[in-house]
């Protein structure tokens, strides 16, 4: 089932989301619906806020770049209750990085190369591993999510006043987008 997909201005996406475990109602449909809407929106992370769910539950697709970048040929994971327990601040870079719940805006980000992190995969096993390249990009975007975070927090000096009406505007519904979407009323 595709989901709508909440968009910037949701209360959702600002609360920090709680850890959950093997227990927490209908996962594995939860977990496939969330793919099936990722695919839909032709994204490469879905975090579980962006559904209106504010529990500790990400979705990463790379397999879907992995003509320009083979080493994630098939990487398709799910992560629960990540979190970054270390960033390597000795190198940053920036990349443009654009995210469902803003659509159509797409800005540089500034981040460290090098994050360690932890979490469960579906099978609740344990997971603690340090991340580089473009999957430690995408796991700090998707992750920050879950902390309330959106990537134009990340913004610095005058990109950040620059992207304020752009912000009002999704807020608002004044925007276009392929995929079904919930705006905040
Ligand atoms: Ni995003």
């Amino acid at each position: 089932m595709i989901l709508p997909i909440y968009t910037y201005g949701q209360g959702v996406l600002r609360k920090v989301a709680e850890d959950i475990d093997e227990t927490y109602p209908q996962l594995p449909e939860l977990i496939e619906n969330m793919w099936e809407t990722l695919a839909k929106s032709e994204g490469i992370g879905l975090a579980a806020p962006q559904v209106g769910l504010s529990i500790r539950l990400v979705v990463i697709d790379l397999d879907v770049i992995s003509e320009d970048l083979p080493e994630y040929k098939g990487f398709r994971r799910v992560f629960i209750n990540p979190y970054i327990e270390e960033y390597d601040d000795t190198e940053t870079d920036l990349m443009e990085e654009g995210c469902l719940s803003l659509p159509g805006l797409h800005e540089k980000v500034r981040r460290p190369t090098r994050i360690r992190v932890t979490y469960q995969d579906e099978h609740f096993q344990e997971h603690d591993e340090w991340v580089t390249g473009y999957l430690a990009r995408v796991m700090q975007h998707e992750f920050d999510h879950l902390d309330g975070k959106v990537f134009t927090d990340r913004l610095v000096g005058l990109r950040r006043q620059l992207v304020k009406n752009k912000l009002t505007d999704i807020q608002r519904g004044r925007f276009s987008c392929s995929y079904k979407v919930k705006v905040h009323h």
